[in-house]
């Protein structure tokens, strides 16, 4: 790979591209990111990711280094530069760096990183057959609704779900779902009601959840925000997940059992499909 990438002001070659080892990004996993899709180059949901990004920074007391107008700009800049059609801007804003100390500092410069992957997220065979999970115990910190990069935990848990013989996790806390490890965690009832778990501390809040409880309520299907068991999910007649990266995926099997047919059903596929061209008709 040669990508350009963005590191505080800067377009330099990704080899070229260095931080501090005192960034606290590095030493405390003080710092934020954002995912947002790029499709036909262009960005898909963004005034959400721009929106949780702000509201992440805030919650960390972490100023951000650029304007909207700018973000936005150098959002478009990097898709130019690297000639991406389809894949991911990842973007992270750390403290920046500081000798090593748990109090903030008082005066750091934020570090501010973008980065681009390609990825097929439109044509992902996986939406046509659907995925396995399988449930862990949610064992991660209590501001998950911040988007921070302390990923090891949701690492783990992928890593066990796939030792299990799944694709990914999804998370159980109090005997109820949370969220997948890096995902939001959807079911429709045998009624055809769209679940999905209400906003709080304990999950992100996703911004393609946002969308699809929309798309979903303007297509005339019920929505309910509440938080479902894992014995709900396995009866349920569809699940699946969403996120900036897999849109709507559905999801077939938990825990090596299968949920309906065991094919993507109908409204996890309508809801993609939906999700697609109104968000593609959208982005920009
Ligand atoms: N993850 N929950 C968690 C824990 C996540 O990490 C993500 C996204 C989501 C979905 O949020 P959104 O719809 O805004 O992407 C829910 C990204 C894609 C990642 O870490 O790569």
């Amino acid at each position: 790979m040669n990508r350009t990438v963005y590191l505080n002001g800067s377009w330099l070659p990704e080899a070229d591209a260095k931080i501090s080892i005192f960034d606290r990004g590095f030493l405390f996993a003080d710092a934020i990111y954002e995912v947002t899709a790029v499709v036909g180059g262009k960005l898909v949901d963004y005034a959400g990711h721009a929106a949780r990004l702000q509201r992440s920074l805030k919650e960390l007391a972490i100023t951000c280094p650029l304007s909207p107008e700018a973000l936005l700009d150098v959002h478009r800049e990097i898709v130019a530069r690297n000639e991406v059609t389809e894949g991911l801007i990842y973007l992270q804003v750390s403290r920046g760096a500081a000798d090593r100390d748990f109090a903030y500092p008082a005066h750091a410069t934020p570090t501010l990183v973008l980065l681009t992957q390609t990825k097929a997220v439109l044509d992902n065979p996986r939406a046509k057959t659907g995925i396995s999970v399988a449930t862990i115990p949610d064992l991660r910190w209590g501001r998950r609704d911040i988007k921070t990069v302390q990923l090891l935990f949701p690492s783990m848990a992928k890593m066990e779900a796939m030792r299990q013989g799944a694709d990914d996790a999804w998370l159980v806390e109090d005997g109820f779902i949370t969220e997948g490890s890096s995902a939001t965690a959807h079911i429709v009832t045998k009624d055809g009601v769209l679940v999905t778990r209400g906003l709080s501390n304990a999950i992100l809040h996703g911004i393609t959840r946002a969308s699809i409880i929309d798309i979903a309520r303007s297509a005339g299907i019920a929505v309910e925000e509440r938080a479902f068991t894992p014995d709900e999910a396995l009866a349920a007649a569809e699940a699946f997940i969403t996120s900036a990266t897999s849109f709507v995926m559905p999801v077939v099997r938990i825990d090596g059992k299968t949920i309906g047919t065991g094919v993507p059903g109908p409204i996890s596929k309508q809801l993609r499909e939906l999700y697609v061209e109104s968000r593609l008709a959208a982005a920009i």
